[in-house]
């Protein structure tokens, strides 16, 4: 490459082959360079605030058979849950009043929690507070999704996982990308904040596709783009395949903070159950959002999607307490807003 990479990191939009050279990077002083960068990036765009997201996963019950996952249907030696409607509004209380004012309400494709049960928990939720409302419950009617809207949801995620549409009908059976994309440009057009991202070191899957993940991410327009690495979860097919790499999850945060600039990354809790300062080295490579999991005894300990979760065997007020630390000694400030869209104005 004729270009030097400090040019190549200041350049205004970057081609397919750049974002495949810069994910491509090995040595540590370059890699050092582009953290920074994107570092630079996220304070130009996003500010020095950390926005916290609330999670509260209401149930594991799932009818996909994603090859990855633990809470796959078929993987019969999961225990399953269910979160009461009353339970999930007593956690959003618990949520707002720890000051953090965005709630995701979150499970596995589970259609026990139908229209009316979720869009009575958004009305009740938003009958007590301003907090944002984020839906997390995988591909569902769009009916559904405008009947939620209209109950006073505000943002859904819904990850495309992979961009590689013969990848994603590996992994995913009966699903498909095309149909996948359908969902997220309505969910778009109805006006929801909408976030997505894929998943890092998956079998098959190559530095071509993850630079294929980050341009769908900037095609989508999206709100919200979150990269996890993959961990083997046992009882699933791909239990023994490798897991994914720190460096590489941190590299596809940093190429895709400088590519997709005003939109909120988070340091993902998958990455912090592999590196022991998964949030702080997502926090300063790009990252400026953090999910804690909120969800309280017994049922955090159940939504094993993936082994170890850093945090899911720990008091959920106790481990909140924590990240917060960890994000105040990197110099950042904990943001008390709602946090929303970097491309919108709607902000309380
Ligand atoms: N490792 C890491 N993340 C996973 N997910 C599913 N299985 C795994 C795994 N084994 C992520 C997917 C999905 C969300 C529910 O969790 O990206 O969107
Ligand atoms: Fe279900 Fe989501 Fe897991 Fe797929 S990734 S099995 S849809 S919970």
């Amino acid at each position: 490459m004729i270009m030097n990479l400090n040019q190549l990191l200041y350049k205004e939009e970057l081609t397919r082959d750049e974002i495949i050279f810069l994910l491509n990077l090995k040595d540590q002083e370059e890699l050092n360079l582009l953290y920074s960068r994107a570092d630079e990036v996220r304070s130009q765009y996003c500010g020095d605030e950390v926005h916290l997201r609330g999670i509260i996963d209401i149930s594991n019950f799932c009818e996909q058979n994603c090859v990855y996952c633990g809470l796959r249907q078929e993987n019969d030696a999961l225990p399953r849950f269910r979160m009461t409607p009353e339970e999930v509004i007593e956690t959003a209380r618990v949520i707002t009043n720890l000051g953090i004012f965005t709630i995701v309400i979150q499970s596995g494709e589970d259609a026990h929690f139908d229209t009316d049960i979720i869009s009575y928990i958004i009305y009740q939720i938003r009958q007590k507070s301003n907090a944002a409302i984020t839906l997390s419950l995988g591909e569902r009617t769009f009916d559904e999704y405008r009947a939620w809207k209209i109950a006073g949801a505000d943002r859904y995620l819904l990850k495309h996982e992979t961009a590689n549409p013969k990848l994603y009908e590996t992994y995913h059976f009966k699903q498909n990308l095309s149909e996948r994309l359908e969902h997220l440009k309505f969910l778009k057009s109805i006006g929801y904040q909408v976030g997505s991202g894929n998943l890092i070191g998956l079998p098959m899957q190559t530095v071509e596709d993850l630079a294929d993940d980050i341009l769908l991410c900037k095609s989508l327009d999206l709100d919200m783009a979150a990269f996890g690495p993959f961990i083997p979860s046992p009882q699933t097919p791909y239990q023994n395949k490798n897991i994914g790499e720190a460096e590489l999850t941190l590299k596809v945060t940093a190429v895709a903070r400088i590519v997709l600039k005003q939109v909120h990354i988070p340091a993902t809790t998958a990455l912090d159950t592999i590196d022991a300062l998964g949030r702080e080295k997502g926090l300063t490579a790009g990252a400026n959002v953090v999910m804690p999991d909120l969800t309280p005894f017994p049922y955090r300990e159940q939504y094993k999607i993936y082994p170890g979760k850093r945090g899911s065997t720990d008091d959920p007020l106790v481990s909140t307490e924590r990240l917060k630390k960890r994000i105040e000694a990197l110099g950042r400030k904990i943001s008390y807003k709602r946090g929303d869209s970097l491309k919108i104005d709607v902000q309380t």
